[in-house]
């Protein structure tokens, strides 16, 4: 029976651990999106109370093409299931260019999000961005512009990393993807080239800076 003399104990208040979620959604063909996806996870990950997930954006193209493409399979991560959008705190979106634009799979998910766009459960959500060419000059800006109307629509909030890594950003003596829009790497003409040092670490640092700025938002 409840006793309404009896005293509580003392009862030390637990150190409140904020947790936010980061989702890190992606499409990538041939992975060089998922590594900078990757990179960007370590640095989510290196901010305390912030976990990155990541996700994959669903294949649209039919397995005849893919093999055409010579794709290689698929990783294991998650395809994101659009109804769980709202459960993240903030966003790392990353696609590779097409055509100095998103890829059709990135654009998909976003025309599938009207029910999220009617109830506002994106407003306010950080997000930052990040792309793969196969060139310099590629369109890796153009491709992020192109991806901002989404999210502007959502009413969401831009977080571009600007020059947090001048060590990337203004580095003259290799050639290197990302801007102050987003992290980005050059693939090559043929795939061949992966991700250097320089652009993941271009990408942790953008991953501690959103994770950093959802914290706040959560607060
Ligand atoms: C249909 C198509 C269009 C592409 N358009 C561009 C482009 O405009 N600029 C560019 O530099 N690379 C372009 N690429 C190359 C891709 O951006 C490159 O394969 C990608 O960055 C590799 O990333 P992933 O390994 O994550 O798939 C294109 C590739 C395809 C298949």
């Amino acid at each position: 029976m409840f006793d309404c003399c009896k005293k509580e104990p003392d009862v030390k208040e637990p150190t409140k651990i904020m947790t936010a979620k980061v989702f890190i959604v992606y499409y990538s063909t041939y992975g060089h999106v998922r590594q900078l996806a990757l990179a960007m996870k370590q640095g989510i990950d290196s901010v305390e109370g912030v976990e990155g997930v990541l996700y994959q954006c669903p294949e649209t193209l039919p397995k005849e093409v893919l093999e055409k493409m010579h794709a290689p399979p698929k990783p294991s991560d998650p395809v994101i299931n659009i109804d769980d959008l709202p459960k993240a705190d903030g966003f790392a979106f990353g696609t590779p260019t097409r055509f100095g634009g998103p890829s059709a799979q990135m654009k998909a998910m976003w025309d599938a999000t009207g029910a999220h766009w009617g109830a506002g459960a994106l407003q306010c959500k950080p997000f930052t961005l990040f792309t793969s060419t196969a060139s310099q000059n590629g369109g890796q800006e153009s491709t992020m512009l192109t991806m901002l109307s989404n999210m502007v629509h959502h009413g969401m909030i831009y977080v571009p990393p600007g020059y947090i890594t001048p060590a990337t950003n203004f580095d003259m003596t290799e050639i290197h993807g990302g801007s102050a829009w987003g992290p980005g790497c050059l693939a090559g003409g043929d795939g061949s080239r992966q991700p250097s040092e320089k652009e993941l670490a271009f990408a942790k640092d953008s991953g501690a800076k959103l994770a950093k700025i959802t914290l706040k938002l959560k607060a």
